[in-house]
């Protein structure tokens, strides 16, 4: 059998353009991270969610990491809206959920609640500190949640990503066609740095193909626009990766920077995209100190392998090491910290935007062309 089987059994279809709206008397306005939750979940990606979750859900997935049936769920994906909105709203009206205007779906309202956004920043992000940009953004967003099954009426348009923009049944179907029985993902918020590749082709030595995943939706604003970073990975993969191996294709989800609960979540959505396997590197979607470098790893331990139904592949803190003239990490190099070439986020964002690149150890160079002009271009608008 070619991929893994869509969490909870089925891939979820929530998309009808000819859905009837007549019935919608309210409308609710999305902001874009609510949207790309939508499209989401209508494609199946959140399979087997079928709608923004509603209280019993909610409570479950922020105290329990499951959903109240008990399919493990790690995030809540929820409906903020403002008090002013939610209102004129009654339990069983049918809702139209827009965007800039424009209806993208329905949503059969089944119950509306005040969250407590301490409890769950707390819970799901291990933290309250407003400096945490997830928390910030879950406490900026407005403070009462919808609940409900949604159809998807409209599909968003992507742009300049619209080349590889893949529903999770047609990579499902691609996967097949590849002849691949093993696939593993990769997210990534990043351009993909030689520790980044290292892991991969790491991976790429046991599994028949790598999905290339990177997130595109909503990020914080020092992390590297996602129209950038796509042309980096172009042309790394056209340069550095064996054509038939490796599928890109972009994730349309907003970036909670939940760490450990964000990696299970990642998972859980590779696996309906149709990945048997799953890279967890270290300090996956952490930021800044809140997690420990492996926690988004050691997660995993409350879970049994057929209720996650993806297998982790977990790799340790990799970098090049001169001693060594290899990519390695502390379970392959016995030289000490002097020798290893190792840059933070932040400093290499630094200087990319002066113009630098950041050595060849770190970086293929054709990334790092890619990244500085990018940059600058974006700097000069
Ligand atoms: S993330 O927020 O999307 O996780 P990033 O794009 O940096 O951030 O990481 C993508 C994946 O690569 C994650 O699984 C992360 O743990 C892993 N990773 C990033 N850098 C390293 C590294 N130097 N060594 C090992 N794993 C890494």
């Amino acid at each position: 059998m070619s991929g893994s089987i869509p969490h909870g059994g089925t891939l979820v279809n929530r998309y009808d353009p000819h859905s009837d709206l007549s019935q919608a008397v309210h409308s609710v306005e999305l902001d874009a991270f609510a949207l790309s939750d939508l499209e989401l979940i209508a494609i199946g990606g959140y399979s087997p969610i079928t709608g923004f979750l509603d209280r019993r859900d909610y409570e479950s997935v922020v105290e329990r990491m499951r959903l109240a049936d008990g399919h493990v769920w790690s995030i809540p994906i929820t409906l903020p809206v403002s008090q002013e909105a939610a209102a004129p709203l009654q339990t069983g009206d049918l809702v139209r959920l827009t965007y800039q205007g424009t209806v993208y779906g329905v949503l059969e309202l089944t119950d509306m609640y005040q969250p407590d956004k301490q409890k769950e920043a707390r819970l799901v992000y291990g933290t309250d500190d407003r400096n945490h940009p997830g928390v910030k953004r879950l406490l900026e967003r407005p403070p009462v949640y919808l609940g409900g099954p949604v159809t998807l009426v409209k599909r968003t348009d992507k742009g300049v990503f619209s080349e590889h923009c893949y529903d999770p049944a047609q990579t499902r179907k691609l996967f097949a066609e590849k002849g691949w029985n093993t696939i593993v993902g990769f997210q990534t918020r990043n351009p993909v740095h030689r520790a980044h590749e290292y892991i991969q082709k790491a991976a790429l030595e046991i599994v028949d193909g790598l999905f290339l995943n990177p997130l595109v939706g909503e990020t914080k604003a020092d992390d590297i626009p996602a129209t950038v970073r796509m042309e980096s990975y172009r042309v790394l993969l056209s340069r550095y990766y064996p054509a038939g191996r490796v599928q890109l294709a972009v994730f349309p989800a907003a970036m909670r920077y939940a760490g450990p609960r964000e990696a299970i979540f990642h998972a859980l959505v590779r696996k309906n995209y149709g990945c048997t396997h799953f890279i967890v590197g270290r300090d996956h979607a952490g930021v800044g100190n809140y997690y420990g470098t492996y926690d988004a790893q050691h997660i995993f331990r409350n879970f049994t392998a057929e209720e996650l139904g993806i297998t982790p592949l977990f790799f340790e803190n990799s970098f090049y090491c001169k001693a060594c003239g290899n990519m390695a990490s502390s379970k392959t190099c016995p030289h000490d910290a002097a020798h290893h070439v190792a840059l933070s986020g932040t400093k290499v964002r630094e200087m990319l935007a002066r113009g630098e690149a950041p050595p060849p150890e770190f970086s293929r160079k054709e990334v790092a062309d890619v990244l500085i002009a990018g940059l600058q271009a974006q700097v000069s608008r």
